[in-house]
């Protein structure tokens, strides 16, 4: 089916930054075949979207989230991350079911893509449920199911998590006209012990697939892992071998000049999470140092007991400002800069950079609609500061993945928003009021 975009302002995010004003996108079935001033005159199109008023731009890329996290949604906050973690939020996920997980994955999708989200890199468990949420809805996803061994006596061949990622893999990678992939999720350093991330670091190199792993996001993990090993997170991560596969290194928040270097040197994609790392009081990536390497930075929500929301203008907003503020500096991280990690990095990260993050023809038609007739819109002088620092996600109008349409002037296309909030409820009231 052909869908043509028009009269839009399109932020195309390519290799010249163009920014099209009163543009035309042309869409084939899952792909963009045209963009540009001129209508293409021998297109005919099924569907027409009307872009006046409306800025098009790539679909945003979480880079880094938990999806079923959603349930736990406002239910500990403001308290300290080890008595959240372990008197909180790990009691509850004892109780988790299969059931649970889609219908809590099923809101962090729908939230997402309320708020202009396309794809986004997700670790948890029961990640099958996750992937039957992805291939029905329709959004792009990046999955790991997350692992854990304490146990230096183990062994791989046998380990549940690590069997499970690897058929979740054979199941599930390419699924869905390629919107479904699948990595390694090795939860961390302080939760896998070292005999264990090695053998994920080998199961990676045979199934040639990458990692998804939380680094150096609190300075508790930093200080027990130098006590320990005598190192920083980042080079024992290195020592382990992790990162020869593509490493998507969620927070990187303690971390050292070397250590920079080091996820340089191996091509490591860093994860600024702000909005989690401010509220679980982590600290803050030094993202300036990082962008001044050279490193690839992308951007996450993270899970959303510890956010507490799967927004990603509102982490495009801190993420513009907080180093700013911190260091003192308001030159630090520009708009500009703030959406390139949030769609071109993002897809990076994810090793998609020839299918989405950008609007050019051949790539995917992952892009969205954000309507701009809006008080605290005007006057628009400058596209990407108006989209980093005064938009709103509740501004997204209009969604597409892989060239279908999934919400579409506020209105869900693929999911019936009734019945998920009817599970959510039976959910929320079997897991909190007993
Ligand atoms: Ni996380």
């Amino acid at each position: 089916m052909n869908k043509l975009i028009k009269n839009a302002t399109v932020v195309t995010m390519d290799a010249d930054d163009r920014i099209i004003e009163n543009g035309y996108i042309a869409i084939k079935d899952d792909r963009i075949t045209y963009v540009g001033e001129e209508l293409p005159a021998d297109f005919v199109a099924q569907v027409i979207l009307d872009g006046r008023h409306k800025v098009v731009m790539p679909g945003l890329v979480n880079a880094h989230t938990h999806t079923p996290m959603v349930l736990l949604r406002s239910y500990a906050d403001d308290l300290p991350l080890q008595e959240w973690l372990f008197d909180k939020i790990f009691p509850i996920e004892d109780e988790l079911t299969a059931e649970d997980v889609y219908w809590g994955s099923t809101l962090a999708v729908m939230e997402m893509i309320a708020s202009g989200i396309t794809c986004f890199a997700d670790m948890y468990y029961f990640m099958d449920e996750v992937a039957k949420v992805i291939h029905k809805t329709g959004i792009r996803a990046d999955l790991s199911r997350g692992l854990q061994c304490f146990d230096t006596e183990f062994d791989p061949m046998q380990d549940v998590r690590l069997l499970e990622n690897e058929q979740l893999f054979k199941d599930w990678d390419g699924e869905g006209n390629g919107r479904i992939k699948v990595r390694l999720g090795p939860h961390s350093l302080y939760t896998c012990v070292p005999g264990y991330l090695q053998a994920c670091a080998g199961l990676a190199e045979k199934l040639n697939i990458g990692m998804h792993i939380h680094v150096a996001e609190t300075l508790k993990e930093s200080q027990e892992c130098f006590e320990k090993y005598g190192k920083t997170p980042v080079q024992h991560l290195y020592d382990l071998g992790i990162f020869k596969a593509n490493t998507l290194a969620a927070h990187c928040v303690h971390v050292s000049e070397e250590d920079m270097d080091i996820l340089k040197q191996n091509n490591v994609n860093v994860v600024y999470n702000p909005g989690s790392n401010l509220k679980l009081g982590s600290g803050i990536t030094p993202i300036g140092s990082m962008m001044d390497k050279g490193l690839n930075i992308a951007l996450g929500t993270d899970g959303c007991a510890s956010n507490n929301n799967g927004n990603m203008f509102e982490e495009m907003h801190l993420a513009a400002i907080v180093s700013k503020g911190v260091y003192k500096d308001p030159t630090l991280v520009k708009a500009g800069e703030v959406l390139k990690m949030a769609t071109v990095n993002g897809a990076a990260a994810l090793n998609l950079s020839q299918e989405t993050g950008m609007i050019q023809p051949g790539m995917k038609a992952d892009l969205i609609m954000v309507n701009m007739d809006k008080p605290h819109l005007y006057p628009l002088h400058d596209v990407a500061s108006s989209l980093v620092y005064s938009a709103q996600a509740a501004d997204v109008e209009t969604v597409l993945v892989d060239g279908q349409i999934l919400m579409d002037k506020g209105e869900f296309k693929t999911i019936d928003y009734q019945e998920v909030i009817y599970h959510l409820k039976k959910i929320s009231d079997r897991l909190f009021k007993r």
